[in-house]
């Protein structure tokens, strides 16, 4: 039985298909990820990942951005529903938006992103097509503390892949992806189980 009294609580923050907030769920249900999502949150209201959190029982929220007329309004009703919640820890698995340095600076050192790049290379869009680009051997994913500037806080873990010969931008993305699914997990464990791991 988990104990949910030590348990610590994390919250979810997606804007599509969510595989990555899956692949933190699937670690949990397999008893790798002693943790509790307190909630997912999405600022689309057509996030597929939504269904997959409603039909695992798991409190959804949709926090559309489009409602708010500015940055830092949208950046307010955000943190404070994630407030509601207290997690441990606010994960960031493919949620499109910029965040406000007041947003960060209210969670700092609890907010994680998952970037498909080995950081410091390639921040930003369209890592991967880059990275075929600029001639790379090898290419990844990193989990990283988030800052106020973007894609630039403390690396937490990376895993790598190779890049072939004949990748595509698709190839290279799935190959990537599939990593995501086991790095995302693990490093939320180091985080919250093993700080000093
Ligand atoms: C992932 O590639 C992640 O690295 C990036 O956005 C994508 C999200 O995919 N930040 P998903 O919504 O978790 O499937």
């Amino acid at each position: 039985m988990t104990d949910t009294v030590n348990t610590p609580s994390i919250v979810i923050l997606i804007s599509g298909r969510g595989s990555n907030m899956v692949s933190i769920v699937e670690a949990i249900n397999a008893g790798e990820l002693p943790v509790e999502v307190a909630a997912v949150i999405s600022n689309r209201p057509d996030a597929a990942g939504l269904n997959y959190a409603q039909k695992a029982s798991i409190p959804t929220a949709v926090i559309n951005h489009k409602d708010f007329e500015s940055r830092d309004s949208f950046d307010q009703a955000l943190a404070k529903k994630i407030d509601t919640y207290s997690p441990s820890l606010v994960v960031l698995a493919g949620f499109m938006r910029i965040l406000t340095t007041e947003f960060v600076d209210h969670f700092a050192g609890k907010l994680v992103n998952i970037h498909p790049a080995l950081l410091p290379k390639f921040k930003g869009l369209n890592t991967h097509q880059r990275a075929i680009d600029a001639g790379e051997t090898e290419h990844g994913a990193s989990v990283h503390i988030v800052t106020p500037e973007l894609d630039d806080g403390p690396v937490v873990m990376q895993a790598k892949v190779p890049i072939l010969a004949n990748d595509t931008e698709q190839t290279l993305a799935a190959r990537v992806l599939e990593q995501e699914h086991k790095l995302y997990p693990a490093a939320i464990n180091q985080l919250l189980n093993n700080p000093n791991g």
